[in-house]
C-alpha cells in the first residue's frame, strides 16, 4: 500500500466513527445514559472536594501557625493580619517589632515581680522591654545580654539580680541556644527571672499616666521609653543599681556608693548604669526623676527622656551645674564616678571592642574600670564569632560570664 493510500484509509475510517456519534447523539437511549454517567461523575467529583476542603482547613489550622512563626522573618502588616486570624491557643499573634503592644496580651508569663519583695538597696535590676519574647512565644534572651546578667550575678553574690521581661511568654527548655544561656544564668541562686506586669508596676507611682494614657505606647521608641522610665520605676520601689544588658560587670557593685551615676559627657550624665538608695535622701532624688518624667514625657525626644532625666536631677541637686564641677561634696552626697569608671570605652570607639587590631588599646582603656557598657544601640548588629580570640569582648565574656560563653557554639 502505498503512503498516500494508507492515510486516504486512515481517513475515512475516522470519517465513519465520526458518522456513528453523530448516528448515536441522535438516539434517545445514547442521551439517556450520558446524564446518567454524568451524574455519577457529579456525585464522586462532589465527595472528593468535600474530602480535599475538610482535609484543607484541619491542615491549615495545625501547621500554619507553626509554619509563619519560624518562616517569617520581616513582620509585615500583611502576615501581622493572617497570624491572628489564624489564631489558636497555640499561637502567639506577632506584635510590630518596635512597638510594645505585647505588654498589654494576656498570654501566660513568668511568676510576676509583684509577688516577691526584692531586697532594698541589695537588687540589681535588668529591663528587657522589648516584644521578642512574646514573639518567640516564650522567653527568649541573646549571649550578650546573658553575659551580662552573669556577670553581675558572678561578681555580687550578695545582691539580688533581676532579669525582668515586661513582654508575657514562659520558659521553655527546647534545647535552642536562647535556652541554653537562659539554663546556665537559672544555676546562679541569685538571678530572678521574672515577669514585669507594666500596668501593675507603676500604679500608684507618679508615672502612672504614661502607661495607662498609652503616651508610652504612642512613643517613637517606646521600647527604649519603656526600658528609660522602668529604671527609675525600680529604683524608685527597691531602690538598688540599674544596669543596661549591655553592660559587663568587671568588678564587685557591692563596694559603690549607693546613689550614684557616671557621665557621658562634660554637658550628659549617663543613664545605662545608676544606683539609688531605697529610702531617705535617694527615695526623694528618684521620685524627682519620676516626676521629670511624668511632666516632661513627649515620648518625641529620646535623650531627654533618658540622659536628660538623670543631668536635670544633678543640675537640681548640685550646687554647680557644670557637671565636671559636680562632686560628693557639692552634690549633697550624690557621686559621679568618672566616665572611665563604666564606659571605658566610649562611644566614639564603640567599634573597638569588636576589633582585634585594638585588643590591646581596649584592655588599657577598661583597666580599672568596674562595669563596661557596650552601646547595643550602635553595636547590636555586629556578630563577633567565638573561633576570634583577640576580640576585646569575647575576652571579657571569657572571664566574667564563662558560664554563658561555654553555651556559644559560634557567634556571640
Ligand atoms: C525635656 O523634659 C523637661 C522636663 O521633663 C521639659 O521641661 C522639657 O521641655 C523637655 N524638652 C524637650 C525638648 O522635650
Ligand atoms: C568649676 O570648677 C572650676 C575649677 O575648680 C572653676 O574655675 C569654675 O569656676 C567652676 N565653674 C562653676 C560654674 O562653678
Ligand atoms: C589604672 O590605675 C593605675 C593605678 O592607679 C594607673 O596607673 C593607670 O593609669 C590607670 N589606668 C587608667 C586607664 O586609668
Amino acid at each position: 500500500m502505498s503512503k498516500s493510500l494508507s492515510v486516504q484509509f486512515v481517513a475515512s475510517e475516522w470519517n465513519i466513527k465520526i458518522d456513528k456519534v453523530i448516528d448515536m447523539m441522535n438516539n434517545k437511549v445514547f442521551v439517556r445514559s450520558t446524564s446518567f454517567y454524568l451524574a455519577i461523575v457529579l456525585f464522586f467529583v462532589l465527595i472528593y472536594s468535600i474530602h480535599i476542603l475538610s482535609w484543607k482547613t484541619m491542615t491549615e489550622s495545625d501547621t500554619k501557625p507553626i509554619t509563619t512563626q519560624k518562616e517569617e522573618a520581616p513582620r509585615t502588616p500583611h502576615t501581622e493580619a493572617q497570624t491572628v486570624t489564624t489564631k489558636k491557643a497555640t499561637v502567639t499573634p506577632k506584635v510590630p517589632q518596635n512597638s510594645v503592644d505585647c505588654f498589654r496580651q494576656n498570654a501566660p508569663t513568668l511568676p510576676d515581680i509583684s509577688s516577691v519583695n526584692p531586697k532594698r538597696g541589695k537588687s540589681v535590676f535588668f529591663h528587657e522591654t522589648s516584644c521578642i519574647s512574646y514573639n518567640n512565644g516564650k522567653i527568649s534572651i541573646t549571649a550578650r545580654q546573658a553575659c551580662a546578667v552573669e556577670s553581675a550575678a558572678r561578681l555580687n553574690p550578695n545582691l539580688d539580680v533581676y532579669l525582668l521581661y515586661t513582654s508575657p511568654g514562659e520558659i521553655k527548655m527546647e534545647g535552642d541556644e536562647s535556652d541554653l544561656y537562659l539554663q546556665a544564668l537559672m544555676k546562679y541562686d541569685n538571678v530572678k527571672i521574672m515577669h514585669l506586669d507594666f500596668a501593675k508596676y507603676t500604679k500608684g507611682t507618679p508615672v502612672e499616666e504614661l502607661y495607662t494614657s498609652k503616651k508610652l505606647d504612642n512613643s517613637l521608641n517606646s521600647i527604649e521609653h519603656a526600658s528609660d522610665i522602668l529604671r527609675y520605676v525600680s529604683l524608685w520601689k527597691y531602690g538598688g543599681i540599674y544596669l543596661d544588658l549591655d553592660t559587663i560587670t568587671l568588678k564587685t557593685l557591692e563596694k559603690l556608693k549607693p546613689n550614684f551615676a557616671s557621665p557621658e559627657s562634660t554637658s550628659f550624665v549617663a543613664a545605662g548604669i545608676l544606683g539609688f538608695e531605697p529610702d531617705g535622701v535617694g527615695h526623694q532624688w528618684a521620685d524627682m526623676c519620676l516626676n521629670d518624667l511624668r511632666v516632661g514625657f513627649t515620648g518625641k525626644d529620646w535623650a531627654n527622656s533618658s540622659v536628660g532625666v538623670i543631668t536635670r536631677l544633678l543640675r537640681s541637686i548640685c550646687t554647680t551645674p557644670v557637671i565636671p564641677n559636680m562632686t560628693e561634696e557639692t552634690c549633697k552626697g550624690f557621686k559621679l564616678y568618672p566616665t572611665k569608671d563604666f564606659y571605658p570605652v566610649f562611644w566614639d570607639k564603640y567599634m573597638w571592642m569588636f576589633q582585634e587590631e585594638h585588643f590591646l588599646d581596649t584592655l588599657k582603656l577598661a583597666e580599672n574600670a568596674t562595669a563596661t557598657h557596650n552601646w547595643n544601640k550602635l553595636t547590636r548588629g555586629i556578630k563577633i564569632n567565638i573561633k576570634n580570640v583577640y576580640i576585646p569582648y569575647l575576652y571579657y565574656a571569657k572571664k566574667f560570664c564563662p558560664n554563658v560563653l561555654s553555651e556559644c557554639k559560634e557567634i556571640f
